[in-house]
């Protein structure tokens, strides 16, 4: 059996400390889409682990971890990553199963994020200022990497072996490029030589680490090895499925994962959807269920006691009650069998809870999130208060027998509006702070 992890709501679910728990029983964690826009915070052991773009995995020592096709890839981030793995002790220079090109390897095929595309995405969003064209990224360069590589001018990470055609490649993206810089963003041109001579040298540093991605899954799964493919980012902000504009620029949906790794689908697969028990979102765009503006104290005491600031770009996140509707559509795209619920801790210090079940718009009720971007930002919630379970230690609790009738109730609640079971709780940020309900890889 094979798991993949995807994000139910706007990223930020706790995916990390899920796909750190099940990478126990995986023989490959594979990534397939986003990159270092993800930010995952582990706590291992008391340490607070950050990583972005090395799958969470790697704290799990004697797995492999792939970087797959689909996604794009800061090489210079990368090696950041690796460099602090290192000074941790997770990955050792010299001891054999433990050397970084041992235990991560990176498709042939993934894109390669330059500084230009890390330029062009703060050049828009400055410019777009606070109006309507500003979307919020992290800054990273996704999108303007992702826009070179369906226009068929991307650099590949391939491409950074082969000399003479990285020259042509970059020649042709900076022409480009600087026609932008100079005449729509009045800023400074990209500068030809240092780029091809920085390439070149993070070229050199990243050979070992290259990889045919797509074959090594396939014998992994020939062969019945387990493999975990760590969706990032969250299905609301999936770039055909999400509130668009405001999404990231990949397919954060679990159907990512086929044209991301080169895999098709196995026999036997298992999705698993990671939901907080309430809901954030970072960046612009529409959150029906928000409570920034209805119930301040609410979202402050989400944000204080969640701890909910972004871990790639430390903003704080907006805030809001669990959206049903939202999730059982988040189900459906993704073909969820299992979902996992994270932070549940946070729900029992609030003195009131409520779920959202429905929306109105243009005074009628309505139950699918509508197409239309206008309409999302109007649509008003349709909230239902349940009875909480304020000041029980839910992190205490060691079986589910044992958690607190209100909180039970919650769970069925989602069950029975989703059509999913809930098959793990998280009641704080440690490893041993989850209960476990179904292992999916069984
Ligand atoms: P980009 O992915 O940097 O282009 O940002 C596009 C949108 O996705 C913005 O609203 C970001 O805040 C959001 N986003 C990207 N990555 C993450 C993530 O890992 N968690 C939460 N939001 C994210």
């Amino acid at each position: 059996m094979n798991v993949t992890i995807v994000g139910a709501q706007w990223g930020d679910e706790g995916k990390g400390k899920v796909v750190d728990l099940y990478s126990d029983e995986a023989d490959y964690i594979a990534r397939f889409q986003g990159g270092n826009n993800a930010g995952h915070t582990l706590v291992v052991d008391g340490k607070k682990t950050v990583l972005h773009l090395i799958p969470s995995g790697i704290l799990n020592e004697g797995k492999t971890c792939l970087i797959g096709n689909g996604v794009v890839f800061d090489v210079a981030a990368f090696f950041e990553e690796v460099d602090e793995l290192l000074k941790h002790g997770v990955l050792s220079e010299t001891e054999e199963g433990r050397r970084p090109h041992d235990r991560i390897q990176v498709s042939e095929r993934t894109h390669v994020i330059l500084p230009y595309h890390v330029e062009l995405d703060r050049a828009r969003e400055q410019k777009a200022g606070e109006g309507k064209g500003k979307i919020g990224t992290t800054v990273r360069g996704i999108g303007p990497c992702y826009e070179d590589k369906i226009a068929r001018r991307g650099i590949q990470v391939i491409d950074l072996l082969y000399p003479e055609l990285l020259r042509e490649k970059l020649q042709r993206a900076v022409e480009e490029k600087n026609v932008l810089f100079r005449e729509v963003y009045q800023s400074a041109p990209v500068d030809l030589e240092q780029t091809y001579q920085a390439c070149l040298k993070l070229g050199e540093r990243i050979r070992p680490f290259v990889a045919d991605v797509r074959g090594i899954l396939l014998e992994a799964q020939r062969a019945g090895k387990k493999i975990l493919f760590e969706g990032a980012q969250g299905a609301l902000l999936d770039v055909d499925h999400g509130s668009y504009p405001y999404v990231t620029s990949s397919n954060t949906v679990s159907g990512g994962m086929f044209a991301g790794t080169g895999l098709g689908p196995g026999p036997r697969l298992n999705i698993v959807g990671i939901t907080k028990a309430y809901l954030t979102r970072v960046g612009t765009g529409p959150f029906p269920s928000e409570v920034e503006q209805t119930e301040p104290e609410i979202a402050k005491q989400i944000r204080d006691v969640g701890a909910e600031y972004g871990a790639t770009t430390g903003r704080p996140r907006r805030a809001g009650w669990l959206d049903l509707v939202a999730l059982k559509y988040v189900a459906e795209l993704n073909g969820l069998t299992g979902i996992a619920l994270m932070k549940v801790d946070v729900l029992e210090t609030l003195p009131v809870i409520r779920l959202c079940v429905g929306y109105r718009l243009n005074g009628k009720e309505i139950y699918d999130l509508p197409a239309s971007i206008q309409d999302q930002e109007q649509v008003e919630p349709i909230l239902e208060t349940v009875p909480g379970w304020e000041k029980y230690q839910t992190s205490e609790v060691k079986s589910v027998e044992d958690l607190p009738q209100g909180l039970r109730n919650y769970i069925k609640k989602i069950e029975d509006f989703v059509g999913v079971p809930v098959v793990l709780l998280s009641t704080g940020p440690g490893r041993e702070e989850t209960l476990e309900i179904t292992n999916p890889f069984r």
